[in-house]
């Protein structure tokens, strides 16, 4: 094994998926690293290429080029390896069945992960009882409710003991407090030294339990951001409310009608400070600057734009994961 902990590397991966419109590029030229002990969170639109991401870590499918490694080894012999040493909960293959009894139905899985017969009672009490689900154990799968049947699901891979755990979005669905306890649960697992990989769509999710975010975007990483780097990214930004339709500054598109794509921009954006255009609604747009600007340089900066008579409101805003996030996705 690599000395500094690296447990998972991808090198230049890419995934095609043959369709009958064509060629689905679901992931481009990805190289990223994984060390033991993180929880690294998978941030991204729909079909970003997240899911692809964890399948091909999986070894479920094949990537069309580049190399996979784990613990130095290549794939595809070495993902055998890491599907023993990891629990996967995937949204379209959820380990539980729905007519066995809660005991039947971890007692399948854990068999199937290879527990060993004599520890397997010991081993499904101690999870069912550590996910809240030992009371229920002789109930029927389909009467628990989806975030119970969740957590079953996670019990039943976390009982080969993995040091891995892989997770695509495991609370959708869920009501607050189902997901704020399943998060706890993923929280304490992370804390005893397991190497979580989640996708989520929940930018609350990600910032309370991932130490490190990566940002998809069509098939392509495009950020990398430690949880500790984000107090210290303090992109406090300026909004500067715009009265005018999103037409006369760009133009918006049918599947991000929030995005202004094209039209003058701010000299300070076009400069680097950061910074976009976004209709609020038809007759408002608004113009982000990133950075602690003092108010009457961003005032100057909006004069050479567009008449003053036109300007709304000017906010402070202090930036949160949120932002980054539709900054990265959307600039
Ligand atoms: N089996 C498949 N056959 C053809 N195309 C596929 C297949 N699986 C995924 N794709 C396509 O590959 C791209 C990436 O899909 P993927 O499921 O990895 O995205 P995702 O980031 O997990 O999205 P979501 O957030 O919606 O789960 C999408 O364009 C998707 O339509
Ligand atoms: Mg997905």
């Amino acid at each position: 094994m690599p000395p500094d902990d690296t447990i998972l590397e991808f090198a230049s991966v890419s995934r095609d998926y043959a369709t009958k419109d064509g060629v689905v590029q679901a992931l481009r030229n990805v190289s990223l690293s994984i060390r033991k002990g993180e929880c690294v969170g998978l941030l991204g639109p729909n079909g970003a290429g997240k899911t692809t991401l964890i399948k091909i870590i999986g070894g479920l499918i094949t990537p069309t080029a580049g190399d996979v490694t784990f613990r130095g080894r290549k794939y595809p012999e070495a993902s055998r390896s890491l599907r023993s040493q990891a629990g996967f909960l995937l949204v379209e293959s959820r380990p539980i069945y729905q007519k066995l009894t809660v005991w039947n139905s971890i007692k399948f899985f854990a068999t199937l992960y290879g527990v060993p017969k004599r520890k397997l009672h010991e081993t499904i009490d101690y999870w069912l009882a550590r996910l809240g689900l030992l009371e229920r154990k002789h109930e029927y799968v389909e009467n628990l409710s989806t975030s119970l049947q969740q957590r079953l699901a996670l019990a039943s891979v976390l009982c080969h003991d993995p040091g891995i755990l892989i997770l695509d979005e495991p609370t959708t669905g869920m009501d607050q407090n189902a997901m704020a306890s399943f998060r706890e649960i993923v929280r304490e697992i992370h804390h005893s030294g397991k190497t979580v990989i989640l996708c989520t769509h929940d930018l609350r999710e990600a910032q309370e339990l991932c130490t490190r975010m990566l940002f998809v975007k069509e098939g392509r990483l495009i950020r990398e951001v430690m949880a500790n780097e984000l107090q210290s990214i303090q992109l406090n930004s300026t909004y500067v409310y715009v009265k005018g339709g999103g037409t006369q500054f760009g133009k918006t598109t049918d599947a991000d009608p929030e995005h202004v794509s094209a039209g003058p921009r701010p000299p300070a954006a076009r400069g680097g400070m950061g910074g976009h255009l976004t209709r609020v609604d038809d007759e408002t747009v608004r113009f982000t600057f990133r950075g602690d600007l003092p108010f009457q340089d961003v005032l100057a900066e909006m004069r050479t734009i567009v008449d003053e008579k036109q300007i709304i409101d000017v906010v402070k805003h202090e930036t949160t994961l949120e932002d980054m996030y539709f900054g990265l996705i959307n600039g």
